[in-house]
């Protein structure tokens, strides 16, 4: 059982310290990788990581083709700026081939997750002999794969997986007591700028969790696009999370006078305190035809754009 710490009890200088003094004594005087997605998870395991080790942690960016417009320059250019250096890694073949074919949400997630920790991770710690994986694992994460609902990409002992054994190195989670809103207290100690500990979350399958079916270079990237609008025109409502799923059933549409059998775009904006359990917001409607009118127009071959409006649960934030 993992001890959860609440926001109301959460202290971050406290945490920060004693998290810092554990990664230390953990290491030791090896090497430790750091997995920086850009999230906020990710972002504030990066700088404890650093702070606690400094030139003895690597920091990687994965670039598995599967991550939002711009992504891999923007968040290494980011952390340049706070003085930590990310090496971009190309392992966008390898995703795609893992997820050829595969059309089941949980065989989605899981060739995700053994391309990441046995592959990729595994082929990076080989090479430059370290036995640590740092990464951003939370409470909630851990709580959903356990209860069966989702397999998260990021959660092994708690299923009886031991990744030294299955894949060469120890994984560190300092965040693992924690929910979304404590994460964000500790970025903010921490001296993350605000737009990063207040980025919306988004999921470690990345955009591939947002595409119902097979997720091909294609389809990632007409949902890549209509992420970008989403997130353009949704910036400034204060939701929890906000999100484009490619939907894989195809409608009848019209373009141009003629019959176009096209492509579906759901949108999702959902309040939530902690991502446990989360309710649609009530966009106005001008809202939701600016995005309807948005995507259309900026998304090939879409001929449909809906809003969803159910509750979690019975729903789940993202789609996969
Ligand atoms: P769901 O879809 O389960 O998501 O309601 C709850 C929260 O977790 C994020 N999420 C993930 N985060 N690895 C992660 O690190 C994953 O595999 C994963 N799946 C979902 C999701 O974006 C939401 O904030």
């Amino acid at each position: 059982m993992i001890k959860e710490i609440s926001l109301k009890e959460l202290n971050p200088a406290n945490f920060i310290g004693d998290k810092v003094n554990e990664i230390k004594n953990i290491v030791g005087n090896g090497m430790a990788i750091n997995a920086l997605s850009g999230g906020v998870d990710s972002s504030v395991v990066t700088m404890l990581g650093h702070k606690a080790l400094g030139e003895n942690l690597r920091t990687v960016f994965i670039e598995n083709g599967l991550m939002r417009e711009g992504e891999p320059a923007q968040v290494s250019a980011f952390f340049r700026k706070l003085g930590v250096s990310v090496e971009i890694i190309d392992a966008r073949k390898e995703f795609f081939d893992a997820l050829k074919g595969i059309t089941n949400p949980e065989e989605k997630r899981e060739a995700i997750t053994q391309t990441f920790y046995k592959n990729v991770f595994g082929r990076i710690v080989r090479e430059c002999g370290a036995k640590y994986l740092l990464q951003g694992t939370i409470l909630t994460d851990v709580d959903e794969t356990v209860a069966g609902i989702k397999r998260q990409h990021n959660v092994f002992e708690q299923l009886g997986i031991d990744p030294q054994a299955a894949f060469g190195y120890r994984i560190i989670e300092p965040l693992i007591q924690l929910r979304k809103d404590s994460v964000r207290e500790v970025g903010k100690a921490l001296g993350l700028p605000q737009e990063m500990f207040e980025r919306i979350p988004f999921p470690g399958p990345a955009l591939s969790a947002r595409v119902i079916g097979e997720a091909t270079p294609e389809r990632i990237d007409t949902v890549r696009r209509a992420t970008a609008v989403v997130e353009r025109i949704l910036k400034s409502s204060g939701a929890f999370q906000y999100m484009a799923i490619l939907h894989e059933d195809r409608v009848t549409g019209m373009r141009e006078g003629k019959r176009d059998f096209g492509q579906q775009i759901e949108i999702r904006c959902w309040a939530s305190r902690d991502a446990r359990t989360a309710s649609p917001t009530k966009l106005p409607f001008e809202i939701l035809e600016l995005l309807a009118r948005e995507i259309i127009k900026n998304v090939p071959g879409i001929v449909s754009v809906t809003y969803n409006i159910a509750t979690k649960p019975p729903s789940t934030i993202e789609a996969v």
